[in-house]
């Protein structure tokens, strides 16, 4: 003990020293200390933390906390693809002062998405961004149990039962939308330009809150109740990952708008109970009828509000994107068009039958298809994250990644490679000839407790992730995309716009929203089908 004082002693003593020398210096020099003590502690670290065998290989960088966030955030593919070359298909990088490990390839979904539960957390990687949009007592803010007891609520609504009452929904907004948009007014017009950056996402809630969340709350949108949304949607960006917290106008206007709408589906809720008026309309309907957790509490009213806006949520930016990179991807390929086109007169006896879940389903593979060959090219979600609870080896290696670190999954990168995907920036809604099917399950399936899925999840195509975090909304999303996508292939033509000014080709994506985007603005132009 006493030799353990006299150290501490001794290290005081150097304190001192050192503080008094540094007080002693100019200020001028104490200030270019201050600003170079960070980068000498971090080339330092890097060093260090490059010669530990028991880690991945460290991506270089040079200015302090930041680390390789400018490259990772503006074009993430190909600073994978440049790690990849340089120092393998595990590695690890510095994000903001977090150190993310990345496992390219299906080896590395298998690592990240059937991580055992204790060893990566989802919730301690997301809940700060998404608790405040969603609210409390949702998704990342409980438990995990109780997150699969949530997906398993919101999963038994959406049945092909509940889809063959939501086509004829869908039909009826997009038809809504081609009439009374300004983009479209196709009563008035024969031809037109849009932006699919502003039409793909107004088309995707108006029909996305008609199914789930019922005529009412669809009909707020055509109020001064749409900006709420704007404005909660302001609040999930990149930016709130880092600061979520923030007392900025933009995150007081995102609590008021998460608040407000929250409140605004409470009061339905409620006005449903007084009357004693729970059918089977929506999701609304289903989950008033069943959100007893397994151990027989019950979720609250405000929780199943605060749900529905987290699957809303869930459901808007992936589906806007994904219809709106089909369209201009359609637009490049008129001899696509012409394919669906068949496709849709030959199964809708020329226009004379109406569009049925069914019929969507099971008899267009080349919708399918195309819908399936757009999300391979343009993963929504280009990174998927946990953070680490405990340390975890990396199999087969000698890494360990620590606790504390995160690991990070890019199926969206493994889509792009040559290796599983020949030609694979090529749109070739062919290469699932004999594969239309959106997902698939082969082998062994397991149940986290929202129904089973797939057990392996080394497939190379897992636009829909896998493991316990697996989408829920798969079949409900190729039930919404391939009925808008339907309606607009029987009704227009589509081209890129022959003003000067419009791109002429497929816009690259934009990494740097919340989803992969096309770099607007992304205009098409859209023609009447004259027969
Ligand atoms: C094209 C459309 C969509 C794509 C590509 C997509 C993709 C994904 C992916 C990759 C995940 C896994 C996230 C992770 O592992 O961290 C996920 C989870 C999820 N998605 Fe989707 N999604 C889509 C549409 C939807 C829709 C329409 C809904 C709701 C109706 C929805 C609700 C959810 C939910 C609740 C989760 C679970 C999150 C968790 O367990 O942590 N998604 N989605
Ligand atoms: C609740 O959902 C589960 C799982 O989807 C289903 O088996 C059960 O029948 C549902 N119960 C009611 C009351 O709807
Ligand atoms: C459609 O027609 C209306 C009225 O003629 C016009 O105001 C509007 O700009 C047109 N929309 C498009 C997309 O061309
Ligand atoms: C580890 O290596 C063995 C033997 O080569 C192989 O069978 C196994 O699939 C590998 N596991 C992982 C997770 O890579
Ligand atoms: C689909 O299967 C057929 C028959 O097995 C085969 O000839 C064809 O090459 C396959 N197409 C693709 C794109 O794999």
């Amino acid at each position: 003990m006493a030799g353990s004082d006299s150290v501490l002693l001794q290290v005081v003593d150097y304190g001192k020293l050192a503080l008094s020398s540094f007080l002693a210096l100019s200020l001028a020099k104490q200030l270019s200390i201050i600003v170079i003590l960070p980068f000498l502690y971090s080339i330092t670290w890097q060093l260090v933390y490059s010669m530990r065998k028991d880690r991945p290989p460290l991506v270089r960088y040079s200015i302090p906390w930041i680390g390789s966030a400018v490259q990772y955030g503006s074009a993430p593919y190909e600073f994978f693809e440049e790690c990849n070359k340089k120092y393998g298909n595990i590695f690890s990088f510095v994000l903001l002062g977090k150190t993310m490990t990345v496992y390219l390839g299906p080896k590395g979904h298998e690592f990240v998405f059937n991580a055992k539960l204790a060893d990566a957390s989802a919730e301690a990687a997301y809940a700060h961004l998404t608790t405040p949009v969603f609210g409390k007592g949702v998704i990342y803010d409980v438990p995990n149990s109780r997150l699969m007891d949530q997906k398993k609520f919101v999963k038994g609504a959406l049945t092909k039962d509940a889809f063959r009452t939501y086509v004829p929904l869908f039909i009826e907004e997009t038809e809504k939308y081609l009439r009374d948009s300004k983009n479209f007014q196709i009563d008035k017009n024969d031809s037109g330009k849009i932006n699919v950056m502003v039409t793909q996402p107004e088309m995707t809630i108006f029909t996305a809150s008609r199914t789930l969340l019922g005529k009412e709350m669809r009909d707020k949108l055509n109020s001064d109740f749409a900006y709420l949304y704007t404005d909660l949607d302001r609040g999930f960006t990149p930016m709130n990952f880092v600061f979520p917290y923030l007392p900025s106008a933009t995150n007081k206007r995102r609590d008021h708008a998460q608040k407000t709408i929250s409140d605004t589906y409470l009061s339905l809720i409620q006005k449903r109970r007084a009357n004693n008026d729970i059918q089977s309309r929506d999701l609304i309907d289903e989950l008033m009828k069943n959100s007893t957790y397994k151990d027989g509490t019950k979720m609250t009213d405000r929780e199943i509000s605060n749900l529905l806006i987290g699957v809303l949520m869930g459901g808007q930016h992936t589906s806007a994107a994904t219809s709106a990179w089909a369209l201009l991807h359609l637009a490049e390929r008129p001899d696509v068009q012409e394919e669906l086109y068949q496709e849709q007169m030959r199964v809708l006896d020329n226009g004379k039958k109406e569009l049925t879940y069914d019929i969507l389903d099971e008899q267009m593979p080349l919708m399918n298809q195309m819908l399936k060959e757009v999300l391979r090219l343009h993963h929504p979600l280009h990174s998927l994250f946990r953070k680490v609870m405990r340390d975890v080896p990396v199999p087969n290696t000698s890494y360990v990644v620590p606790e504390g670190h995160h690991v990070l999954v890019s199926p969206g990168y493994t889509h792009l490679q040559e290796k599983y995907f020949p030609n694979p920036h090529s749109f070739n809604i062919h290469r699932w000839d004999n594969d239309s099917a959106s997902s698939y399950s082969v082998g062994e399936e397991i149940d986290y407790g929202f129904g089973s899925i797939s057990k392996g999840v080394s497939s190379p195509y897992l636009p829909f992730g896998g493991g316990r975090h697996r989408c829920i909304g798969e079949h409900y999303a190729m039930a919404q995309l391939g009925t808008i996508m339907s309606v607009f292939i029987r009704k227009f033509q589509w081209t890129f716009p022959d003003d000067a000014t419009s791109r002429k080709s497929v816009p690259p994506p934009d990494f740097t929203s919340m989803v992969t985007l096309p770099t607007g603005p992304a205009y098409i132009s859209w023609k009447k089908r004259t027969n």
